[in-house]
Parts: C-alpha cells; structure tokens; sequence
C-alpha cells in the first residue's frame, strides 16, 4: 500500500535537507568504514534508496565499482535518477518491493545499505526475509549496513512512537503544522523499528554473526549497525 510520506516526498525531502535525521554524520562514517576496510572499489546495494541525497557524499567519497538502488516511491526515484546522472558512478535504480527486487540480485556487493528502510517492514517475517537474502549476496568481506531507528530494550512500540514524535516535535522546527501531521501519522501507523538486540538475532540467524554499532546519535534514536558473516568486529564496542 502506497505511503503518502514517501509518494508526496516533499516533507521527507525537508528533513534531509535539514539533516534532521543526522544522515550527514551516518553516511559520513559509513564511508570511512568502507575506505578503512576495503582496498578494491566496493559494489553497493542499497534497499530503500530514496532520492539518494545522504548516500551521494558517500559514492563521492569512496571508489564505487556499481551501486544498485532499489525503492518502491516512484516518486523518489524520479529524483534519484537526476542526482545519479550528476555522478560518474556505473548505476541502476530498481522500482520495486526490496522483497522481491533482492531476489533477482546477483551479488556480490561489498557493502549492502538499508537507511531507514528496514523499520518500514511490520512483519516480523518480512525482515527476516530481507536479512537471509542479504546474507548469501554479500561477498566474504562484506557487510550490511543498517542505518536506523531502533527502539530501547524492551521498549513497546507505542511508547517508542511517543518518544519519536516528542523528539521530532522539538527537533523539527522547520516544518509546519500541517507538515508534522502527515510526518506524524506516517510513524505511527508505518513504523515497526527492532532493538539493538532484536537486529543482532535477525543478522546472526541470516549468517551474519559479526556486529558492531559504528555510530549512535545522542537522543539513542538513530545507529549505524554493521553485520558481517566474519566476526570481523566481534561484539558491540559501542559508539565512537
Ligand atoms: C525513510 S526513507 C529512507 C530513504 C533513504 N534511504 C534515506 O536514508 O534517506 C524510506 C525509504 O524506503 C522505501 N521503502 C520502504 N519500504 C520499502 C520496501 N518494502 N521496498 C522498497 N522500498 C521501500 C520508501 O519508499 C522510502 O523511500
């Protein structure tokens, strides 16, 4: 079912712009991970692309042998292609559900990115099934890179909500009433974030037992996560 948030894109499109999300700093260390961990130019994946502006210091930053985008906004992707045709980088972009545009992926990909896509899948079962079709994609020094909300251990999912839209209500002061409705609306009925915890279970039953998160925003909202098949990273070592 189509998401007004995602298919109207002008409210999201104000948050990235304001960086509200902290995008900036997750790409930003997303991109010296994968410089500090790969010496070839890496092939990215990246489900739930959007309009690609967070991702676009990133294919900037680091030596990209293809990046495949793949998002279900046609919308979004009307501006992806534009921002892709400014850069050099061999791409595609993928209309689709990430479900069942993964399974026609070949891999392997260095680095598979999911920014604030994966919380948008409600069942249970449909994340697993994203993260075992990752898994066999990557090659055996590559990593997923989850950049997301994430609730508290423990946390109901109403209450995380309450907590979200507090922070964003004090936070996102550029948009307007009106504007924070539909934003506001769109979390609490499409929002379904996992815990730290959760997500370590989800990566380790799919074979990707390595997990570390690289970077967490101050309120605890937002974490870069990175899951590996090699205990690459061992456990958490916490944020830097
Ligand atoms: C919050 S936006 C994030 C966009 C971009 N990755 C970013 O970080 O700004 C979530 C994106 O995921 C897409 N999305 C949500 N569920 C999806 C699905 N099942 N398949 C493909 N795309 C999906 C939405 O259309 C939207 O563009």
């Amino acid at each position: 079912m189509a998401d007004a948030l995602f298919q109207e894109w002008r409210v999201y499109e104000k948050l990235l712009i304001h960086d509200y999300m902290d995008h900036l700093a997750f790409f930003d260390r997303l991109a010296r991970e994968i410089t500090a961990r790969f010496d070839r130019p890496v092939a990215i994946l990246d489900l739930g692309c959007g309009d690609l502006t967070p991702v676009r210091p990133l294919l900037a930053a680091v030596p990209v042998a293809h990046y495949v985008g793949i998002d279900e906004s046609e919308v979004a992707l009307s501006i992806a292609r534009v921002h892709l045709e400014e850069g050099a980088v061999p791409r595609q972009l993928v209309a689709g559900d990430m479900l069942e545009v993964l399974k026609t992926q070949r891999g392997p990909f260095d680095v598979i990115i999911a920014s604030f896509s994966l919380h948008h899948l409600a069942d249970p079962d449909q994340k697993r099934a994203v993260f075992a079709a990752c898994a066999p994609l990557l090659s055996s020094d590559g990593f997923l890179a989850v950049i997301d909300v994430f609730t508290s251990p423990l946390e109901p999912r109403d209450e995380y909500v309450e907590r979200w839209i507090h922070h964003a209500d004090t936070r996102y002061v550029a948009l307007g009433p009106e504007e924070k409705q539909l934003l506001f609306e769109h979390v609490r009925t499409r929002d379904f974030p996992v815990s730290l915890e959760e997500c370590r279970i989800l990566g380790e039953a799919a074979g990707l037992p390595g997990f570390i998160v690289l970077l967490e925003d101050s309120p605890r909202l937002n974490r870069l996560v990175a899951l590996s098949a090699a205990k690459l990273w061992g456990q958490s070592r916490g944020t830097e």
